[in-house]
């Protein structure tokens, strides 16, 4: 059968995937993603389906492919669209994209950071609006980052290992939760473990970088957001749905925290109708591993997944054996 692209890639990487030696379908659309329709007409009778995070691959989408399909080359680091089990059970190998975007998303994480303790974004929108203005003691006051400011990170993994060198650069006290919090690594940029309730009683900036998993659906909610400081500025790079989003905004309104800097949503491309009329916060479109570099290293691995796959190997990046399966009739 053909491989399947459910959209264009970058110029290297489509040129990795015309070199595949298999028939090549992709989503006529550079722009869109293919509808439900379009993904499950496209997929009939390919053996492997490279993906993005805007598709959801689900039990139906791996029928209509049929008993050819041996992967699913997500090209994400992420997998909560892909249903992993409903693979699984059907013998078909699930693949994301680790290693290849921590520096680009830590960047990221780190520009939101910023943006919203120094409150950059609402200075920038201030001054365009061509209002009089003259340096003041008291303007645009925010919250010190560098020498003393504390940063949770909430799932401290490949990313969020990077985020922590960031701010052990910046003399950030580092607090984290996620398995890796205890490694010697991260002890190395002084990184302390801790529960998530200290971590967020205690940090100035809680970042988050764990998957969107059944069990972190929602785990910031209206009562963990009371458990931060009203000073504090919450980061979400992660995914969307780990933050209840509605709960969030209404933090924001009353003053519970002070900021927050989002490049993910709970219902892209759709955004919570209260986020746009706050101004403590910096909105980002899912953004965080758009570097040029990075873009192209994801849609390789993807293709190299494949490659193997097709070639009768393991998967190069196969998603962890502990994955979960997606959330049950969710949408994305
Ligand atoms: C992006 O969100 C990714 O999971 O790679
Ligand atoms: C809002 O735009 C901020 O930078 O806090």
């Amino acid at each position: 059968g053909h491989v399947y692209l459910s959209r264009q890639l970058t110029p290297a990487a489509m040129a990795a995937a015309n070199d595949l030696g298999v028939p090549l379908v992709v989503h006529d659309d550079p722009d869109r993603p293919p509808s439900r329709e379009q993904l499950l007409s496209g997929v009939t009778g390919a053996s492997a389906l490279i993906t993005l995070l805007t598709d959801r691959v689900d039990g139906e989408v791996l029928d209509a492919a049929g008993a050819d399909l041996k992967i699913v080359a997500n090209v994400a680091v992420g997998y909560d669209n892909i249903d992993v089990a409903a693979a699984r059970s059907r013998g078909v190998a699930v693949s994301n994209t680790p290693g290849v975007l921590d520096e680009a998303s830590a960047d990221c994480a780190f520009a939101l950071l910023l943006a919203t303790a120094r409150r950059i974004v609402e200075a920038d929108r201030f001054l365009r609006t061509g209002k009089d203005w003259i340096w003041g003691p008291q303007s645009f006051v925010g919250l010190d980052v560098s020498g003393g400011a504390t940063l949770g990170i909430v799932g401290l993994g490949r990313i969020g290992m990077a985020v922590a060198r960031r701010a052990a650069a910046f003399d950030m006290r580092i607090l984290a939760t996620g398995s890796r919090a205890s490694s010697e690594e991260a002890a190395a940029y002084g990184v302390e473990p801790v529960g998530l309730q200290r971590l967020l009683a205690e940090s100035d900036v809680v970042s988050l970088h764990c998957p969107l998993t059944p069990d972190t659906h929602h785990l910031i909610d209206a009562e963990k957001l009371a458990a931060m400081k009203p000073t504090a500025v919450l980061v979400n790079t992660a995914r969307g749905s780990v933050v209840d989003e509605a709960a969030l905004v209404a933090a924001l309104q009353n003053g519970v925290i002070a900021a927050a800097g989002l490049d993910v949503y709970e219902n892209e491309p759709q955004l919570h109708p209260g986020l746009r009329s706050l101004e403590n916060v910096v909105l980002l479109p899912h953004i965080a591993s758009a570097g040029r570099a990075t873009r192209e290293a994801m849609g390789a691995l993807a293709v190299d997944n494949v490659r193997a796959v097709l070639a009768g190997e393991g998967p190069r990046t196969p998603v962890p054996e502990t994955a979960h399966s997606a959330r049950p009739g969710k949408e994305l």
